[in-house]
């Protein structure tokens, strides 16, 4: 089997765009830890309550709350994941390894960008969730405005991509980041993908490495 694939990279650098692109031509399963709390959000429960203003703010929801819902989430005998949104600091890097890996191969890929760049990229995207499908405003337009391709339902805004929100969400990125990046490279785990180029050129570089 192939390793377990961790996608690591900024807000916006592009790790669900291209989750969805394996997932789709490689049968890779995607586990997002923002989708995952969203759809708690979504159905009103008491998690999701606890979460909403946290996820609003794009401060970062407390470790143990994101395993375990991750965990629940999760049949590693079953399936090759790609892991989207998590680690996102040091604690969280081990818990993957010593709570949902348990020993299973796994390859950690870091979306590298300029993260200037991020902010127009993320206050443009609108999602379906649906679909899956996700779209950008400004490169990667719906052909019907507000409507998704391929399923026809309504796109979405997400509450957390305004400029505001979008800001602290990259400074919890670097405060947080670095310790991560260094737990996987001193274990030679860690592989750097250009995330500035196009999105086909994101998932050549990608292809390459899985
Ligand atoms: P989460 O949902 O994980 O959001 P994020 O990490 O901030 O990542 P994004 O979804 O914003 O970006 P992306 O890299 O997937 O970019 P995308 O492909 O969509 O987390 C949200 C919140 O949940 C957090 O703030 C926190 O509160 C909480 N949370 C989640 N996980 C947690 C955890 N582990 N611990 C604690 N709290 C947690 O692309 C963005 C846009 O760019 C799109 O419009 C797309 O079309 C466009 N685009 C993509 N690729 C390219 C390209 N190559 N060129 C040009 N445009 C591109």
């Amino acid at each position: 089997m192939s390793p377990q694939l961790i996608l690591l990279g900024a807000p916006g650098s592009g790790k669900g765009t291209q989750a969805k692109r394996l997932v789709d031509n490689h049968g890779y399963t995607h586990v997002s830890t923002g989708d995952l709390l969203r759809s708690e959000i979504k159905k009103g429960s008491d998690l999701g309550n606890k979460v909403q203003s946290i996820m609003d703010s794009g401060n970062l929801v407390d470790d143990h709350t994101v395993l375990e819902l991750l965990n629940a989430n999760c049949s590693l005998s079953e399936n090759q994941y790609i892991f989207d949104g998590y680690p996102r600091n040091f604690e969280q890097a081990k818990a993957l390894d010593s709570d949902v890996l348990k020993g299973s191969t796994s390859k950690a890929v870091y979306f590298d960008i300029d993260l200037e760049i991020l902010i127009a990229r993320i206050v443009n995207r609108r999602v379906a969730p649906g679909s899956g499908e996700i779209y950008n405003l400004l490169t990667k337009p719906p052909r019907k405005p507000g409507f998704c391709d391929v399923s026809g339902e309504e796109l979405v805004h997400r509450k957390d991509d305004n400029e505001d929100t979008v800001r602290n969400r990259m400074e919890v990125f670097k405060d947080n980041i670095d310790p991560v990046l260094e737990y996987y490279e001193s274990a030679d785990r860690l592989i750097r993908v250009d995330a500035s180029l196009s999105s086909d050129e994101v998932y050549t570089q990608l292809l390459k490495i899985i």
